[in-house]
């Protein structure tokens, strides 16, 4: 197989990465955008089209009060700062996520990110952003129920592609890798519907510490994969 055109990344240990060396969650989440500024760029380098990376999830509200101020800082920081260098670099950004329960300042930020950088082709940097993946499906379950309601469509109609254009990646590929670094081996609620078929590679390294090798390591298991969508391989098809 050759290099997956989408990858997605679950960015998890930096608060274990903070404590190991005594340090507040807050510096592991420092040291956390370093490592997805590292990250956006090798995945340019290495010929990957689109990036989405989990940076905030809707179960996240539930960590004390500091550390999603802190979070939310961080995102601020990271659209103000690294905004004009993405985009002289043609990254495009979009956002997945509920926008309507952030502060309006974020959202504008967030619109301004995507804005500016609609028309670039370099790499696509998704980030989600106040996402949960049921939550995600629920918002567009309503929208159709409502469109059938409005008699709009009619509920046959509803079929695994029309549903995905409602999802907040309409557009967007299916992640062909998911990575998940800190040895934690589940999804954690990060793209259940659009990962039906993605390969998953879990890394022991805390996001902190990833670097282009982990990711060049990852794409290379990949490689070595099969995937088969539900069908049988190649080598048995004929038979
Ligand atoms: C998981 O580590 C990581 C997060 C909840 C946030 C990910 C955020 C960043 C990498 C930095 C922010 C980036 C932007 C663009 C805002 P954890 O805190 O769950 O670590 P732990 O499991 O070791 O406690």
């Amino acid at each position: 197989m050759t290099t997956p055109a989408h990858v997605a990344i679950i960015m998890d240990g930096n608060g274990r990465w903070a404590k190991a060396r005594g340090l507040p969650r807050v510096a592991g989440h420092r040291a956390g955008v370093e490592a997805l500024r590292r990250t956006v760029r090798a995945a340019a380098d290495l010929g990957i089209s689109w990036l989405t990376v989990y940076a905030f999830s809707s179960e996240n509200w539930s960590r004390p009060k500091s550390e999603v101020t802190d979070l939310m800082g961080l995102l601020k920081i990271f659209i103000r700062r690294d905004l004009a260098e993405l985009h002289n670099s043609g990254v495009r950004v979009q956002i997945i996520g509920d926008r309507a329960t952030l502060q309006p300042d974020i959202r504008s930020l967030l619109e301004e990110a995507e804005t500016l950088t609609s028309g670039n082709d370099a790499l696509t940097l998704v980030i989600a952003f106040n996402y949960g993946g049921r939550d995600e499906i629920a918002r567009a379950a309503r929208r159709l129920a409502e469109a059938v309601k409005r008699g709009d469509i009619s509920s046959e109609q509803i079929t695994p592609e029309l549903f995905a254009e409602e999802l907040d990646t309409s557009g967007i590929p299916d992640p062909d890798l998911v990575i998940r670094t800190s040895g934690e081996i589940r999804l954690s609620n990060f793209l259940p519907w659009q990962s039906a078929y993605s390969e998953l590679i879990f890394q022991p390294c805390y996001w902190p510490d990833f670097t282009r090798e982990h990711l060049s390591e990852a794409l290379r298991e990949y490689t070595g994969r099969e995937r088969r969508f539900g069908g049988l391989a190649a080598r048995d098809v004929a038979s």
